[in-house]
């Protein structure tokens, strides 16, 4: 009998902590719908492929999410847990397989390890199912087949090791991402990716001192974030002037 008296009253202490705590806790946040505005610039990323998986641990510093610090760590936290799921992630062509009615081919000019992130261009205006094309170096030039069609690269991962062994990699998004054509039954078109990046740099006198800006681009243009060993690394300026070097050191971008 006591035995069941106590764990009667137990129930109920936990049960009304329970409703205290429901309570007190924040809104529950729609990560869903907050990573709907960052789908125009990035597409949503693959948490089963190794580069979007250290993309999704970026969320938790990227200057991306404003704001900084603290503050936005619950949205962040959301945001990375839903990225890890597997709700809304486009499909992903990664082997070779022959090109059926209506579809199409891309191969590598030269073999790289890519992943590319296709948004169709839709004529009719309606919401297009993007898809994602993954090579590995080791599998030379072989050709991803995928529904003909126009496409637009919204965002794609290049994979390197340097002599060392270090790993780098590549990251582009944004809106400037190059068109590409897909016809069906036709030879695989040539997907010649430009894995180089472009800094355009601007330095100006202010009233405030030396303002400098610098800004990291990729193929067709698009925005990039560069990876070394796991980190984002950071570019380095430096300003000549008519004395030698009039002005450097450490600086982010994004
Ligand atoms: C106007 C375009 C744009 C929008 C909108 C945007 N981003 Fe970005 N973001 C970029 C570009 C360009 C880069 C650099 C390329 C890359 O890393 O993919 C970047 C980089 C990133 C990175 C990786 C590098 C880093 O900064 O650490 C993450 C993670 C990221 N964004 C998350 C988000 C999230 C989450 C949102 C929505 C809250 C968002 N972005 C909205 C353009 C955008």
């Amino acid at each position: 009998m006591t035995l069941v008296r106590i764990v009667f009253v137990a129930s109920c202490l936990l049960s009304t902590g329970a409703v205290y705590s429901q309570d007190s806790r924040p809104a529950k946040i729609d990560a869903r719908a907050e990573f709907q505005p960052c789908t125009t610039c990035h597409g949503r990323p693959d948490p089963e492929l190794s580069s979007d998986q250290l993309w999704i641990d970026r969320v938790s510093e990227t200057t991306c999410v404003q704001p900084l610090g603290k503050k936005s760590a619950p949205l962040r936290g959301a945001l990375r847990a839903y990225l890890l799921g597997k709700d809304d992630v486009p499909k992903r062509e990664s082997t070779v397989r022959d090109a059926a009615a209506g579809e199409g081919q891309i191969a590598l000019s030269e073999p790289e390890n890519l992943s590319v992130l296709l948004t169709p261009i839709a004529s009719d205006g309606k919401s297009a199912t993007p898809i994602r094309l993954v090579w590995k170096a080791e599998d030379g030039k072989a050709a991803r087949t995928l529904p003909a069609g126009r496409y637009r690269v919204q965002h794609y991962a290049i994979t390197r090791r340097d002599t060392q062994g270090t790993e780098w990699q590549l990251w582009g998004s944004g809106a400037k991402g190059r068109t590409i054509v897909v016809a069906a039954a036709e030879e695989p078109t040539r997907l010649n990716f430009n894995p180089g990046v472009r800094l355009a740099s601007t330095a100006m006198w202010t009233d405030v001192g030396l303002q400098v800006g610098l800004a990291p681009t990729g193929d067709g243009g698009m925005g990039v974030t560069i990876m070394r060993a796991g980190k984002r690394i950071k570019t380095k300026y430096r300003l000549l002037g008519t004395e030698g070097v009039t002005a450097k050191g450490p600086m982010s971008y994004g």
